[in-house]
């Protein structure tokens, strides 16, 4: 195993569309899913894109922590889980906002629009094909995850282009600076 490089915003890897993976349980590929489970453990992250470790192939990985879950349906805690080759359905409804970060542009964080209920298609780690509905945070995961194989970062997403900042400024300021997204006057 081994903690892997992570490519940061403003290197072209983060913006190149990624291939399909052609077998799933190829030995080059758990050893991928493990040195990636090996970084993500590492830097405190909650999910992580192959593209974000130089490789452009369609995988990644997420888990969903008991305190960000709301316990609304499909809304539980997940532990480590491995997406290949994602096939992702937003279910209709407006868009949530919420504060979302990535492990590419450390430090910031920005307000990202995301559907609140998804359905995901995929082929896990044992090379089984699954299907799972999520919502709420898990939903959001999924959704930013998915974006890293299609070259697309969160700042691409932002419906207010001011809603990005330093996160400690951020958590700092949340009440103000939600304050000004809602105002139309500003
Ligand atoms: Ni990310």
């Amino acid at each position: 195993m081994a903690i892997l490089k992570l490519a940061r915003m403003g290197h072209p890897v983060l913006l190149a569309r990624a291939a399909p993976v052609d077998d799933p349980t190829a030995p080059e590929i758990l050893r991928l899913l493990a040195d990636m489970a090996e970084t993500l453990d590492d830097s405190g992250g909650v999910g992580l894109a192959a593209p974000q470790v130089h490789v452009l192939l369609r995988l990644f990985i997420y888990k969903v922590p008991e305190r960000r879950t709301t316990g609304a349906d499909d809304d539980s805690p997940q532990g480590l889980t491995a997406v290949i080759n994602p096939d992702l359905i937003l279910h209709e409804g407006d868009p949530v906002e919420d504060w979302e970060g990535c492990l590419s542009i450390p430090g910031l964080t920005g307000l990202v629009p995301r559907a609140t209920r998804v359905s995901l298609r995929g082929v896990n780690a044992s090379g089984a094909s699954f299907t799972r509905t999520a919502t709420g945070f898990h939903a959001r995961v999924i959704q930013h995850e998915t974006d890293h194989l299609d070259g697309i970062l969160y700042p691409a997403r932002l419906r207010d282009a001011r809603m990005i900042g330093f996160s400690d400024e951020i958590i700092r300021f949340r009440d103000d600076i939600m304050a000004i997204h809602h105002d139309p006057t500003i």
